[in-house]
């Protein structure tokens, strides 16, 4: 058996990713070819933290695919509240489910279950660690959208620091040709030392950091919002200070290209004005779409692994 689990973004090689994203274009063309792909199939979702898009999205794929989808959206309702741990949870999940999905407050949580898993795990989002199928999501919008993972300049604004959409993202990108970074936030909210030393330090991918957001936004091909996580705050005053910093309107949009794509992982709170929404570049919707398309093509190629 092949069972493979997705935790980072850097599980999958850029072969296997391309495959991958090929598979969720022919899914998004032709979807009745996929829809009994998963009959007789389970997910489980495991949300020990709150989700709309993440596990909705996953329970919307599997359903697409003929399969079936069981699990719990509050952990207060599971027996995490008695305090049974993760890795005896996954045993029990492990026979029950063919495949699961785990969004966890701690980082680390999903590594531990597939450590114990007799399924594949997929990391829903572990704290402000990594939100790996967020970044499959992105780069399926991008290419797409734009045609192309290379050669591209990307803004990434706001909560870089327990952002995990863009820890994941910047891990990702990486790989590919020609891509720069420009890292708009304020001071106390900026990219970890360890992700610019360790990852793009390390892969000589140039970025430069920058507290304007206008400024920036002449050069980018992407602006990548992303919203100040009261959650993560272990301050309110400071979580207060900073949530409005950015926030993005249809006067700064005159900053940026036509050809700019805005977008963000959602739930948005302020940092785009809904007056942006009608704005052609605004991709942040259709970026929702590419999620259970690519969410899809992930399930089937995990059980796939698992199987072979
Ligand atoms: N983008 C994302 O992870 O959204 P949810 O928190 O709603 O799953």
């Amino acid at each position: 058996m092949n069972m493979r689990h997705l935790i980072s973004p850097l599980d999958f090689s850029v072969e296997e990713l391309d495959k991958l994203l090929n598979l969720a274009s022919d899914i998004e063309a032709n979807p009745a070819k996929y829809k009994d792909a998963c009959k007789g199939k389970k997910l489980a979702t495991l949300f020990y933290e709150p989700s709309t898009r993440t596990r909705l999205s996953f329970e919307s794929a599997m359903l697409s695919l003929g399969g079936n989808v069981l699990g719990f959206s509050d952990a207060s309702n599971s027996s995490a509240a008695k305090g049974e741990s993760v890795s005896d949870t996954i045993r029990i999940i492990s026979c029950y489910a063919d495949i699961c999905a785990m969004r966890h407050p701690k980082e680390g949580a999903p590594t531990v279950a597939a450590m114990k898993s007799s399924i594949p795990v997929i990391n829903a989002g572990d704290g402000g660690h990594q939100h790996p199928t967020q970044t499959l999501t992105d780069l399926m919008t991008i290419r797409s959208l734009k045609g192309r993972l290379n050669n591209l300049t990307i803004g990434l604004c706001g909560d870089l620091k327990f952002g995990r959409t863009v820890h994941s993202l910047i891990n990702a990108l990486v790989r590919y040709e020609n891509i720069s970074f420009v890292l708009i936030s304020p001071k106390e909210l900026s990219l970890p030392d360890y992700i610019k030393q360790d990852v793009l330090d390390a892969n000589n991918v140039p970025y430069e950091e920058v507290e304007q957001l206008e400024s920036s936004m002449p050069k980018l091909d992407i602006l990548y919002m992303t919203r100040v996580q009261r959650e993560r705050f272990f301050n309110e005053d400071d979580y207060v200070r900073l949530k409005d910093r950015y926030i993005l309107t249809k006067e700064k949009m005159n900053y940026a290209g036509k050809d700019m794509l805005v977008l963000h992982p959602l739930p948005r709170v302020n940092e785009i004005s809904v007056e942006v929404d009608d704005d052609p570049r605004a991709s942040y919707f259709k970026q929702v779409q590419f999620g259970v398309y690519v969410r899809m093509a992930l399930i089937l190629t995990l059980l796939e692994m698992a199987e072979s």
